[in-house]
């Protein structure tokens, strides 16, 4: 069976980018494959959190993966901090990788730029997410685009482990949405929606009650043309809606431009808010049932379990071909 594995950082509510970016797809992909997703605690801690906050945020995610469709059983749905093989290969990976090539991320440039301090964690975060993705011998990594260096940095230390010690690692393909690869914030179109823009009119969060929807996008900036066409250089606000528009509703870009040709932005608005709200809706009443339930607890259990079973396998292949420790089998 073809193997996934994606994860997400707890490291605050999620947003609409997030979820037609990424976790659209993981639902798309959990029937007929074997289904990894991580909830990455240990990658939020390249900056700083608050530990109530963290605590309350990785239990927020891992009702919103079963409130998307995901369900617990059929597929791992675990907390990365509880398989601890991930951060024993990850600085395993970091001995693989070099200085220049972290510093090169963009998303470290991104992170860093501006700080006075930034950890040596955020540096070394890109490792950890090959290692991640390596422990499962997954064939295939759903994500947004954002996260396509981080996709080719780990081809990259995978070939080159198996190069210099033994062929343990596949060699993982990156799987990016046709639409919503990259939704922008709602504010500066030509940024990315994320959910820690100090503005939070800029970004959908996936649990905002349906006022706050229209409001949001209702006041998304566009242009002063009145024309419903995508054109992303040109028109990046409305190209942005239609996008949002299309992976919510099905309807392809072309159809929604036809359909809104004469028509000016308020009506445009509207509709794009109801789509949103009718995505939402059905999210949020799943996510509320589970968020107070003890059965969380039994499928984060469930989930650990069965990733440290399969991680500690792969754990232990890379220890042995890199010579660590004692022979074992
Ligand atoms: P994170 O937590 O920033 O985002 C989780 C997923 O959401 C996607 N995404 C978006 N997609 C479209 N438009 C947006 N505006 C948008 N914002 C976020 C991201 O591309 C991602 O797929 N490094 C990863 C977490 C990670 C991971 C992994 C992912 C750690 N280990 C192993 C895959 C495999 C991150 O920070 O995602």
């Amino acid at each position: 069976m073809v193997k996934i594995f994606s994860g997400i950082q707890p490291s605050g509510t999620l947003t609409l980018g997030n979820y037609l970016g990424a976790m659209k797809q993981f639902v798309e992909l959990q029937d007929n494959n074997e289904c990894y997703f991580c909830i990455v605690d240990q990658h939020a801690i390249t900056v700083p959190q608050d530990p109530k906050e963290l605590r309350k945020n990785i239990r927020s995610l891992a009702a919103l993966y079963i409130a998307v469709g995901i369900d617990p059983v059929k597929s791992t749905l675990f907390i990365q901090s509880e398989v601890p093989a991930h951060a024993q290969l990850g600085w395993m990976m970091q001995c693989v990788s070099y200085i220049g090539e972290l510093e090169r991320m963009t998303q470290f440039k991104d992170k860093s730029a501006g700080k006075e301090s930034v950890s040596a964690g955020l540096l070394t975060y890109p490792p950890l997410m090959v290692a991640d993705i390596l422990l499962y011998g997954t064939d295939i990594v759903p994500v947004g685009e954002d996260q396509k260096q981080h996709l080719e940095l780990t081809r990259d230390l995978a070939e080159r482990f198996n190069k210099k010690y033994k062929e343990i690692f596949t060699i993982p393909e990156i799987s990016i949405p046709k639409v919503g690869a990259r939704i922008m914030s709602l504010q500066e179109p030509t940024k990315k929606m994320s959910k820690s823009d100090a503005n939070t009119k800029a970004f959908v969060s996936m649990l905002d009650s349906e006022k706050q929807i229209e409001k949001k996008i209702k006041s998304a900036v566009t242009d002063s043309d009145g024309i419903v066409k995508y054109d992303p250089v040109n028109k990046p606000g409305v190209s942005n809606l239609l996008t949002i528009y299309s992976s919510c509703s099905g309807q392809s870009i072309g159809a929604l431009e036809d359909q809104y040709a004469g028509k000016g932005y308020g009506e445009f608005k509207a509709d794009v808010a109801a789509a949103v709200v009718e995505t939402l809706k059905p999210i949020q009443e799943k996510y509320f049932d589970l968020i107070e339930s003890a059965k969380l607890d039994d499928y984060l259990n469930l989930g650990a379990e069965k990733a440290n079973a399969v991680a500690t396998k792969m754990l232990k292949k890379a220890e042995n071909a890199m010579g660590l420790g004692r022979k074992r089998r």
